[in-house]
């Protein structure tokens, strides 16, 4: 299969965050803590900025022409793939939402890592570059969030069962 051009990269990269955008307002509308809800609504508005910092440099190459060499190839991504993986269930609870979002931001750091490290310097790897960390940043945030809530799970868990050997 024939690599990926810059036009395809960057509207791959649109999909990747329109999917983002979807998955984290349908996970705020199913979100029960408040917190959680607001935590997630932030992400949703992010990810929509992520998608308009792609559109807006897809119309700057679409009026100048400078467009950047690729200097590695881009394999194809299957789409299809990746947008299907990331479901929630109607039941889901905020660990679920979690342990699913983490795979999402690692997939999204794999893939524009890929992209950045494929193109020529330039605006185009300049945006992956930045948006690489954002991801990140979102990947820590869930990932910290996921630490608290299991050690409270395990915490709750451990005094359960110190309440069960005292009532023995
Ligand atoms: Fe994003
Ligand atoms: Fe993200």
């Amino acid at each position: 299969m024939d690599g990926m051009t810059v036009q395809e990269v960057l509207a791959f990269a649109k999909i990747l965050e329109e999917n983002s955008n979807k998955f984290y307002s349908d996970a705020a509308k199913k979100a029960k803590l408040p917190n959680a809800k607001k935590f997630l609504d932030e992400l949703a508005r992010e990810e929509l900025g992520h998608k308009e910092l792609i559109s807006n440099l897809e119309k700057k190459i679409d009026a100048g022409g400078d467009i950047p060499k690729i200097t590695k190839k881009i394999k194809s991504l299957n789409i299809s793939d990746f947008v299907a993986k990331h479901g929630l269930d109607d039941d889901a609870d905020f660990i679920d939402i979690l342990a699913v979002a983490m795979n999402k931001e690692k997939e999204a750091v794999k893939v524009y890592s890929t992209f950045a490290a494929s193109l020529e310097d330039g605006k185009v790897k300049e945006l992956f570059d930045f948006l690489i960390n954002e991801e990140k940043r979102h990947l820590r945030r869930f990932e910290d969030d996921y630490d608290d809530y299991t050690d409270e799970m395990s915490h709750k868990k451990v005094s359960e069962l110190i309440k069960k050997m005292r009532g023995r």
